[in-house]
């Protein structure tokens, strides 16, 4: 194991896409950012200097950050943002992890434009547990917006009602030729025949679950969220926003003298905001494909385009979610916790809260959209609560009282209540060293049912099971896979049904959880774990780097 050193000069940079340049904010000048390759076992040392008028914060999605909850990320969660002028060294080590992750900002809406692949290879001499690919390529989905996406948030709080759309999803920062003005700008796999590739997939859109297909071709499932899996095969998938898949891509045998798009588009559920187009990206073998000469005439060879399902397919989903398995062999086990210290119900969804005098909102009947946890809309503190628990000075930053199960149940699939209004408040989950936990997430059907992908911070936890309707405590535990589910740190909870979750919180720290379609968190669908440090020296926090930023 090795320590690596990267430089992230945040900096302004002008992009063109759908012929309009905007100003946006970029990591040395690059969009997307630059990739962070390493090896499992490596230290990361990468030091990120903010040359612009944001405060800024990155997060490594997906990084355990064993002990260094000092270096995950999340602003006002583990530490005060990087104001302008000022720098901080990201520090950690990268321990029982290898696949595909990816770092963005993480404050405000400026993930937009800031984001890139974390490329963990495994340790020297060990092989996948599947065939060697020829290459490897990471495929970042986006979200293009023509404008701000910091003016597009702030307004969109400022009236309660919904943000604006975006005009493109993208491909490595590519829309493609299926928009106006796009056909340049479209990524493209130049591949040899009879090889094998590795795709290594991230969904790092703000507000879309994402369909992928390949025309003609079919992918091999073999990781997700840097977890080996059973392998599958499938024509088509489906990614939320925040999660990674790793397939394979084996080429024809013989170059076919044809072009294959792949494409994604957004899978919506409830009043999901998104722009109904698709990204396309080309994948193209080496020689001349789609033309041959006959003659004098030039002939053009087909275009294959791939079927995706449609916009709000659930079944397509299930399906696919059903598939997934912890690999579970003897070199990478599936090690779900068997028993359980804790259980907790969390209710999530969409709610609202009253217009403030004198001011016109667009939520609905003129309230202002909320979305929430047990019905609490998190608050975000203006310190940050790692430092605030660190140093014992939490009075008046949070409360440690946040709910295990929801005040008032009801029927959450079912008709909303007639009080649909949330309560607000920065409340805390606290948690002893290695506790099992068990977390049922059960979405709700206020202002509409919708699939939420929830994302913990600092763990991956084992998806143990999943359902529509309400959770039946008495039956669907019986059903419980305890034995190879699907390790992830990022869950889809269905769009009107529950997922269940568990992990042992054997890391000391304060966890960010929240919904990664960002107008959610936005709206407040968010709350933090607070892990205690255990006994032993090796099971507590480490202490705060020197140059920490400062609120
Ligand atoms: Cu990918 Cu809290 O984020």
């Amino acid at each position: 194991a090795i320590t690596r050193h990267y430089k992230f000069n945040v900096e302004l940079k002008n992009v063109t896409r759908l012929c309009h340049t905007k100003t946006l904010v970029s990591v040395n000048g690059q969009f997307p950012g630059p990739r962070i390759v390493a090896r499992e076992g490596d230290r990361l040392l990468i030091k990120v200097v903010n040359h612009v008028q944001h405060n800024i914060s990155i997060h490594w999605h997906g990084i355990r950050q064993l002990r260094s909850g000092w270096a995950d990320g999340p602003a006002y969660i583990t530490q005060c943002p990087i104001q302008t002028g000022q720098s901080y060294i990201y520090n950690f080590t990268i321990v029982g992890q290898r696949g595909t992750l990816w770092w963005h900002a993480h404050i405000s809406w400026l993930r937009s434009t800031l984001y890139g692949p974390i490329i963990i290879l495994p340790k020297r001499g060990i092989p996948y547990p599947f065939a060697k690919p020829y290459k490897e390529v990471p495929i970042v989905f986006g979200e293009w917006f023509k404008s701000d996406t910091e003016a597009i948030i702030n307004q969109a709080l400022q009236t309660g009602g919904g943000p604006n759309v975006s005009d493109a999803y993208t491909f490595n920062g590519l829309p493609g030729p299926l928009y106006n003005c796009s056909a340049k700008d479209a990524f493209k796999l130049k591949v040899k025949s009879g090889k094998t590739y590795l795709l290594r997939l991230v969904n790092s859109a703000l507000n879309d679950d994402l369909f992928f297909s390949i025309a003609n071709h079919t992918l091999t499932v073999v990781e997700v969220d840097a977890v080996y899996v059973k392998p599958f095969e499938t024509e088509t998938l489906v990614i939320t926003p925040g999660q990674t898949t790793n397939v394979l891509l084996e080429t024809k045998p013989h170059y076919p003298s044809a072009t294959f798009f792949m494409t994604a588009r957004p899978y919506v559920t409830g009043l999901g905001t998104f722009d109904n187009s698709t990204v396309a990206g080309i994948l193209e073998y080496e020689k001349p494909l789609n033309f041959i000469h006959s003659g004098n005439s030039i002939k053009k060879l087909p275009l294959f385009k791939p079927i995706l399902p449609p916009l709000n397919d659930t079944n397509f989903v299930t399906n696919f979610v059903n598939k997934l398995r912890s690999l579970g062999s003897a070199q990478f086990p599936a090690n779900v916790p068997q028993n359980v210290d804790k259980r907790f119900f969390f209710t999530v969804g969409l709610g609202t809260s009253p217009c403030p005098r004198n001011q016109t909102c667009q939520g609905p009947n003129g309230t202002m959209f909320e979305a929430s946890i047990n019905n609490i809309s998190f608050v975000m503190p203006t310190t940050a609560l790692l430092q605030a628990h660190f140093t014992g000075q939490s009075n008046g930053v949070y409360v440690p009282d946040f709910p295990t199960s929801p005040l008032i149940p009801f029927n959450y699939t079912g008709n909303p209540p007639n009080n649909t209004m949330v309560s607000s408040g920065t409340k805390l989950v606290v948690l002893p060293f290695n506790t099992s936990v068990e977390l049922i997430m059960q979405d709700t059907s206020i202002l509409g049912a919708e699939n939420h992908p929830l994302h913990l911070h600092g763990y991956n936890f084992f998806v143990v099971g999943q359902g529509f309707g309400n959770f039946d405590p008495n039956k669907d535990p019986a059903k419980f896979n305890l034995v190879d589910p699907i390790e992830r740190n990022t869950v889809g909870v269905p769009s009107g049904g529950w997922v269940a979750i568990r992990f042992l919180a054997d890391n000391p720290g304060v966890w960010f959880m929240h919904c990664h379609l960002e107008v959610h968190t936005s709206w407040g669908l968010k709350t933090a774990w607070l892990v205690l440090d255990g006994k032993l020296p090796n099971q507590k926090l480490l202490p705060p780097p020197a140059d920490l930023p400062k609120c």
